[in-house]
């Protein structure tokens, strides 16, 4: 399953780590994921999301908020019956230990960019393959997935193409227009409208839509620490005013969670 992010040769595991026929060698760290993201593939130190935005993001996860969605997209997942599958921006692994409990005999594999996510992550399901690695150069074989997932995260949709089998899908998750209104109407004097169908336009030839769904629901941030996570996991953490944030955080408020799935599936030929 695993290529070299250098030459693009498989690779095999060797002592503590992963090596190609070329000799490019991979270490395995101590919490058991591998960093395939060589320092020429990195546009700075520290790519991705940073310890702060991971940690907060990690605390409001883990305190339930978005529970149905995660239950929802483990679901789906499930439904698809892949033999591997690979969650690309996989951050701290919330919903990537989901996934790979509903699919307890299927080969899981999850990347980030950051290595901070990537650290944490592991952690909640350490049967998975941990990767650090860039989504726009996957070291998967070509045609290796039979389910992508990606959630709230970037993506290079040719690299998807290349990954997935035919009639493999990728499975994403991301929000819609009504997503967090409330919040965005207390920080913003302008609400900026956000086009909930712009990614559908991106998906390349050989590649459709096959299935889409919504889940709306209300959340109560009914803490201070819940209200200040939810700030810092968001670009709304620093794109904000610094005195809307601190009312933000200062009341309770219920806002909208709205959130679409898409299923786009790689043409069968
Ligand atoms: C909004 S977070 C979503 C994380 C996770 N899927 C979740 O919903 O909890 C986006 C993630 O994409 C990662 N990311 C950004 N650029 C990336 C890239 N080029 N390759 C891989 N991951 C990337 C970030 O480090 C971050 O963890």
């Amino acid at each position: 399953m695993l290529s070299c992010p250098i030459c693009q040769m498989p690779l095999q595991a060797v002592d503590n780590g992963v090596a190609c026929p070329a000799n490019h060698r991979f270490d395995r760290a101590r919490q058991g994921y591998l960093n395939l993201l060589p320092v020429q593939h990195k546009n700075s130190r520290d790519p991705g999301d940073n310890a702060a935005m991971v940690e907060a993001r990690r605390r409001f996860l883990d305190g339930g908020h978005y529970a149905p969605l995660a239950a929802r997209l483990a679901q789906l997942a499930a439904g698809y019956m892949p033999q591997h599958w690979l969650d690309i921006g996989c951050g701290e692994g919330y919903y990537t230990a989901q996934i790979a409990e509903a699919l307890p005999e299927a080969d899981g594999y999850a990347l980030d960019i950051s290595r901070e996510a990537v650290k944490r992550a592991c952690k909640r399901a350490p049967q998975l393959n941990w990767l650090i690695a860039s989504m726009a150069r996957v070291p998967l074989a070509d045609a290796s997935c039979q389910l992508l997932a990606s959630v709230f995260s970037p993506l290079d949709w040719q690299e998807a193409k290349r990954l997935l089998a035919p009639g493999g899908g990728l499975l994403r998750m991301g929000p819609t227009r009504e997503h967090l209104m409330e919040l965005r109407q207390k920080l913003y004097d302008e609400v900026r409208d956000y086009d909930d169908q712009k990614h559908l336009e991106l998906i390349p030839p050989g590649m459709h839509l096959a299935h889409s769904e919504t889940l709306s629901f209300t959340l109560l941030l009914d803490t201070p620490e819940a209200r200040a996570d939810l700030l810092a996991m968001t670009p709304h953490g620093w794109r904000a005013s610094a005195e809307r944030r601190a009312a933000v955080i200062a009341e309770n408020f219920e806002v909208t969670v709205a959130i679409r799935y898409d299923w786009i599936e790689r043409d069968a030929s």
